[in-house]
C-alpha cells in the first residue's frame, strides 16, 4: 500500500448562523430549514416531501415564518441563510397548518394515512367536520367506505369531496383517490425521482384533480411496469397492494398479529433490501427502507410482489 496515500474528504461546507425558535444555531450552507428542525428534534409536518424524492412544494404543511418574509415560507425546500429568523411554532405557523390540515381531511378520506399524519392532526387540533356535512356522492361513498370496515371515517365531510369509486383493474395493486391528498409523492416516484416510467401524472383541476394514467386507460393498457414505488411512497393509502386490500375489505387486516423483518430480495444480484409484512406466517406486504443505500426505497416487481411462491398453503 502507498504511503501518505490521500484521504478523500466530502465537500467542506460552510458554515450558516441562524436564529430558530429563539436559539442561535449552526448548519452547513445548503441546509433546508427542514434539515435543521429535524437535526434538532424539531417535530415538522410535510406531506409533499420525502428524502428520496425532489421537493415538489405542493402541500404547503410544513411552512414556517422567517422575518422580512412577507409569506410563511416551506422548509423543506428553503435552505438556510445567515442571520435568518425562524419560527416554527408562532400562532400564524400553527394556524396555516392546521387549515391545510382541515382542508385535506374535510375534503378525502385521511383515516388510513400514516400515524404521523394522525399525530398532526391531532397536535394542531384539526377539526375534519369544520366545512360541513357531505355532498350526496360523497355521502355514498362515506357509507360504503364504513361498510367496509374503515372506522376513522368522520360523521361529517364537507360539501366538496374527492369521494370516488376505488379502481380495482389488476391483481397488484389498488387505486383509492377518495383518500388521495394529490402530494404528486406517486408521480414522482413513477417519474425521474425514480422509475422513469411516467405511467401517472395529474390530470384535471380543483376538484376534479386526480392522479390518472394517460387517457386515464386501466392500469394493464398504461406504461405501468407495477414495480409499485408509487405504493411505497403513498402517505395516505390511496396506493395500497391488492393483498392488503383485500384482507383489510374483509376485515383481517390486524397490525396487532403482524411483524415486521428485513431480508434481501434472491431474485437477482442488485442485493435490494425487502422489508417484509407477515401476519400468521404469511407475507402481506412487501416493502423497502427508504435508507438502504441500493433500493432508496423502491424496488421491481420482482421484489415487491414476487412472493406468492414461498406461502404455506
Ligand atoms: S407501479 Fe411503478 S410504473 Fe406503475 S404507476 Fe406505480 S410507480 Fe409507475
Ligand atoms: S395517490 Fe398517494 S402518493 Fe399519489 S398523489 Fe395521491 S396521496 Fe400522494
Ligand atoms: S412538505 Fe413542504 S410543501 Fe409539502
Amino acid at each position: 500500500m502507498r504511503r501518505n496515500a490521500p484521504v478523500m474528504l466530502g465537500a467542506i461546507r460552510r458554515m450558516v448562523d441562524l436564529e430558530l425558535d429563539g436559539e442561535q444555531v449552526r448548519a452547513p450552507e445548503g441546509s433546508t430549514i427542514l434539515d435543521v428542525c429535524r437535526e434538532r428534534g424539531i417535530d415538522t409536518p410535510t406531506l409533499c416531501y420525502l428524502d428520496n424524492l425532489t421537493p415538489v412544494n405542493a402541500c404547503r404543511v410544513c411552512m414556517v415564518e422567517v422575518d422580512g418574509s412577507r409569506v410563511l415560507v416551506p422548509s423543506c425546500s428553503r435552505r438556510v441563510e445567515d442571520g435568518m429568523v425562524v419560527k416554527t411554532d408562532s400562532e400564524r405557523v400553527r394556524h396555516s397548518r392546521k387549515m391545510v390540515l382541515e382542508l385535506l381531511a374535510s375534503s378525502t378520506d385521511m383515516s388510513l394515512a400514516e400515524d404521523a399524519v394522525h399525530r398532526w392532526m391531532d397536535s394542531y387540533g384539526v377539526d375534519v367536520k369544520r366545512y360541513g356535512p357531505p355532498g350526496p356522492s360523497a355521502a355514498a361513498g362515506e357509507r360504503d367506505r364504513r361498510q367496509a370496515g374503515h372506522h376513522h371515517v368522520p360523521d361529517g365531510l364537507s360539501a366538496e369531496t374527492v369521494a370516488q369509486p376505488v379502481k380495482i383493474d389488476n391483481e397488484l395493486y389498488v387505486r383509492d383517490y377518495a383518500r388521495c391528498i394529490l402530494c404528486y409523492k406517486c408521480v414522482e416516484a413513477c417519474g425521474e425521482d425514480a422509475q422513469n416510467t411516467f405511467a401517472i401524472a395529474v390530470a384535471g383541476r380543483g376538484f376534479d384533480a386526480t392522479i390518472a394514467t394517460e387517457f386515464d386507460v386501466v392500469l394493464p393498457d398504461s406504461a405501468c411496469v407495477y414495480c409499485g414505488n408509487c405504493i411505497g411512497v403513498c402517505p395516505t393509502g390511496a396506493l395500497m397492494p391488492k393483498s392488503e386490500y383485500d384482507m383489510r375489505q374483509a376485515g383481517t387486516w390486524d397490525e396487532s398479529r403482524q411483524a415486521q423483518v428485513t431480508t434481501v430480495c434472491t431474485f437477482c444480484g442488485v442485493g435490494c433490501n425487502l422489508e417484509l409484512t407477515t401476519q400468521d406466517n404469511r407475507i402481506v406486504r412487501v416493502d423497502s427502507p427508504i435508507d438502504h443505500s441500493v433500493t432508496h426505497g423502491h424496488l421491481c416487481i420482482k421484489g415487491r410482489f414476487g412472493y406468492e411462491h414461498v406461502q404455506p398453503r
